[in-house]
């Protein structure tokens, strides 16, 4: 005789969940779309056949979205003017890429079980197999995201830039309730993926209005980077012993002072920074840079848009859903 009494209570707390997805669960598409890790492996692994940044371009593009109030695919939003402020328009997203790999996995993921799945959630399930596609660890992501049906270009400075120093990026990855640790790990996505030329240029010469060259940079590596920047725009790999290839090399690119930007090497050579020691760890041991880098993607993942912004499963994903005539009454 309890079950029917109790039964009320868990479809109102189940209900209660969905609304606030204040709680993600890998479990969470189990019933409504159970081949989606595999439907969203296929595009990636196709994308990847043709360009070799597929996998960097998407986990850089959750990056960004989980920055700027919260993981809700606020990132993927077009401009449209009096209505939607593109992030894409924010200085940090000048120049970013995927969102069209993003629109095949969308429609892959939309044929095989329609709207259920979000483009947060997409961003971040395709950033796992990203990761894991280029040799990099696998891990179950929490599921359940909302997209969200506004975009915020002033939170987009809440990007760190590569000019910055280290007390800028603590501050930035703190002010998202992540350390120390978080932000050592996290940056080595900075493994693969490439960076244009004007982000690291200012570092050969007169940097930071020395008169000399920026005395963390090896100066044959600099002397490589200038070579291959023919123009300002040109894009240089992060790593350039295993560019592809998620590894810890870009911890043992730090210790050589062949961090591309600035604040790659900040994490290495700033003096006394507790960040150093967390370099040389991750540089030595490849598990326990693969074991914190999960933990800190999760901890990046279940940022949360603020309390009380409208959400939806868009249906594409570069823009909100069309408003149903009962919402507009
Ligand atoms: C710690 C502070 C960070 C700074 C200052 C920073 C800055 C940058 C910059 C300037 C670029 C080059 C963009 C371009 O040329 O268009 C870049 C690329 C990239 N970033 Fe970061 N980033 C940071 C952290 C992260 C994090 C946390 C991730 C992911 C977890 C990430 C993933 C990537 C990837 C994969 C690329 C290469 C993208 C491509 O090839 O298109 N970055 N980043
Ligand atoms: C936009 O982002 C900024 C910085 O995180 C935040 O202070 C502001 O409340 C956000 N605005 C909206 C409408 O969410
Ligand atoms: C650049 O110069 C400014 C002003 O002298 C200084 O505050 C800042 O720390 C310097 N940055 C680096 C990375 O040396």
């Amino acid at each position: 005789m309890a079950p029917p009494k109790l039964a009320p209570f868990l479809v109102v707390a189940a209900l209660m969940l969905r609304a606030s997805h204040a709680h993600l669960s890998p479990f969470f598409h189990a019933k409504t779309c159970p081949q989606l890790p595999f439907v969203v492996a296929n595009v990636v692994a196709q994308a990847l056949q043709t360009d070799d940044r597929a996998a960097a371009k998407l986990i850089r593009l959750h990056f960004h979205d989980c920055f700027v109030n919260g993981c809700d695919g606020s990132v993927l939003l077009e401009d449209v003017p009096g209505v939607i402020d593109s992030e894409l328009n924010g200085p940090p997203n000048g120049g970013i890429q995927g969102l069209d790999i993003v629109d095949n996995i969308k429609s892959a993921v939309e044929s095989a079980c329609p709207g259920v799945v979000s483009c947060a959630d997409i961003l971040a399930i395709s950033s796992q197999i990203s990761v894991f596609l280029s040799g990099g660890p696998i891990w179950v992501v929490p599921l359940g995201r909302k997209d969200s049906r506004i975009a915020n270009r002033t939170g987009t400075s809440n990007l760190p830039g590569p000019s910055e120093t280290l007390v800028g990026l603590k501050s930035k990855f703190a002010a998202q309730g992540l350390d120390s640790t978080d932000l050592v790990a996290l940056s080595g996505a900075h493994t693969f993926g490439r960076a244009r030329c004007f982000f690291f240029t200012g570092r050969f010469d007169n940097f930071n209005n020395t008169g000399r060259p920026d005395p963390t940079l090896n100066p044959v590596y600099r002397e490589q980077l200038r070579r291959l920047c023919t123009t300002q725009q040109a894009r240089v790999n992060f790593d350039p012993i295993t560019p592809t290839k998620f590894d810890k090399a870009y911890y043992t690119n730090l210790i050589n002072l062949k961090g591309l930007l600035q604040s790659d090497q900040e994490l290495f050579s700033t003096p006394r920074a507790d960040t150093t020691a967390i370099v040389k760890d991750f540089a030595a041991n490849e598990v326990a840079f693969f074991t914190q880098f999960v933990k800190s993607m999760i901890k990046m993942g279940n940022l949360k848009p603020p309390p009380g912004i409208r959400s939806e499963i868009r249906q594409n994903c570069r823009r909100v859903n069309p408003v149903k005539a009962y919402d507009i009454m």
